[in-house]
């Protein structure tokens, strides 16, 4: 996903007899058919004069499921959290994020050329933060220090390995947050992995923060978009900010008709993912030079050191996809194994077997 070491999917099929598993992302999937009928059949009007029946549908039950004022619907979970973070700050102030987070490490560092802000990172074990870690983060009201403007969770946390805040420490952190002035914004690109995860409702788990974003088109298998959800005021100016950023679409509705399908029926499926993580994750585990923290694969992801093996995280990945085997990078050197609905668990089985033979050699 995030790096030119990762093979594509036809380069390593025709090297193997076998067809690619592909667990580099949960943003791979490919459109159900019935995704694509409705995308053929939606509804659409020019969604810049607010005229796409079908995308006002999905703001709508968006923010419903959200228990929220307002959504709106944009291309990308980068360019919703990048919206959200020029609402909240102004120039010259500083976001408090965990060191690992999407906004910090692979938005383009589009919070410094668009809001003009920096990040005061804060690594947390796990990628979960704590007010206790946050509170001695925040600048002192001194004149002459750049002054702490947000505060963003990431909720799963991807490059941590899917992890999952408990709700009453991100609810501990919003509240603090906000008793000294402070937004809380959240990267929730996969908070429906969370809320399966914890078996509560997305509005339950998000109901502390001030804006939400969340991904159509990663673990709900939607080709395209996300959605920033909060109240009516905020989705105004997060309206013309989408449009300043280039990200006001026409008929988009076509889009918005996969996500709707998404949002609806796939949050239903995850935790099919999540038993398939928690296996692969059970079997690399015996594999000698292999060590994956067991207690951290909370949900879809399997962030694996491999350090032990031998070989550097991109020697493994690209030797693996020789045999057909595609995985992720993770952090520093680790390397990152996704499972989403078009992985089963026969696809899992022969990913396993793809490192086996690996490690055999
Ligand atoms: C945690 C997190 N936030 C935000 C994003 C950005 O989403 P997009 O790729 O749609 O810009 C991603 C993408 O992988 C992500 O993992």
């Amino acid at each position: 996903m995030y790096s030119s070491t990762q093979p594509r999917p036809e380069a390593a099929a025709s090297v193997s007899p076998f067809p690619a598993v592909d667990l580099r992302s949960d943003t791979v999937t490919r459109p159900t058919p019935e995704m694509r009928k409705a995308m053929f059949e939606a509804e659409v009007g020019d969604d810049v004069y607010g005229e796409d029946p079908t995308i006002n549908r999905l703001e709508q039950r968006a923010a419903e499921i959200f228990g929220r004022e307002a959504a709106i619907f944009v291309p990308t979970g980068s360019m919703g959290n990048q919206i959200a973070i020029k609402i909240h700050t102004r120039p010259g102030q500083e976001i408090i994020c965990e060191e690992r987070g999407h906004i910090f490490n692979y938005e383009m560092a589009t919070l410094a050329s668009f809001s003009g802000c920096l990040v005061r990172p804060i690594y947390a074990e796990g990628g979960i933060l704590r007010w206790e870690q946050i509170k001695k983060k925040i600048a002192g009201k001194t004149y002459y220090l750049a002054q702490t403007g947000l505060i963003s969770l990431e909720n799963t946390h991807n490059m941590a390995g899917g992890t999952v805040y408990p709700t009453e420490v991100a609810e501990d952190i919003c509240e603090e947050a906000h008793a000294v002035g402070l937004p809380v914004h959240l990267d929730g690109a996969r908070v429906f992995n969370a809320a399966t995860a914890l078996g509560k409702p997305v509005s339950e788990i998000t109901k502390m923060f001030d804006s939400i974003m969340f991904c159509l088109s990663k673990g709900l298998g939607a080709p395209v978009g996300s959605l920033l959800v909060g109240s009516r005021d905020f989705i105004d100016q997060a309206r013309k900010y989408r449009k300043a950023l280039g990200g006001g679409m026409r008929q988009a509705g076509i889009l918005a008709a996969a996500g709707l399908i998404a949002l609806e029926k796939m949050p239903a499926r995850l935790h099919e993912d999540h038993a398939n993580a928690k296996f692969l994750a059970s079997q690399l585990a015996k594999l000698p030079g292999i060590a994956v923290d067991l207690p951290s694969v909370q949900t879809n992801i399997v962030v694996v050191d491999v350090s032990g093996t031998g070989m550097s995280g991109v020697d493994f990945i690209r030797r693996v996809s020789e045999q057909g085997l595609l995985i992720g990078s993770g952090f520093g050197d680790m390397v990152r194994f996704v499972t989403h609905m078009d992985v089963n668990r026969a696809a899992c089985e022969r990913a396993l077997e793809v490192v086996r033979e690996l490690l055999r050699n």
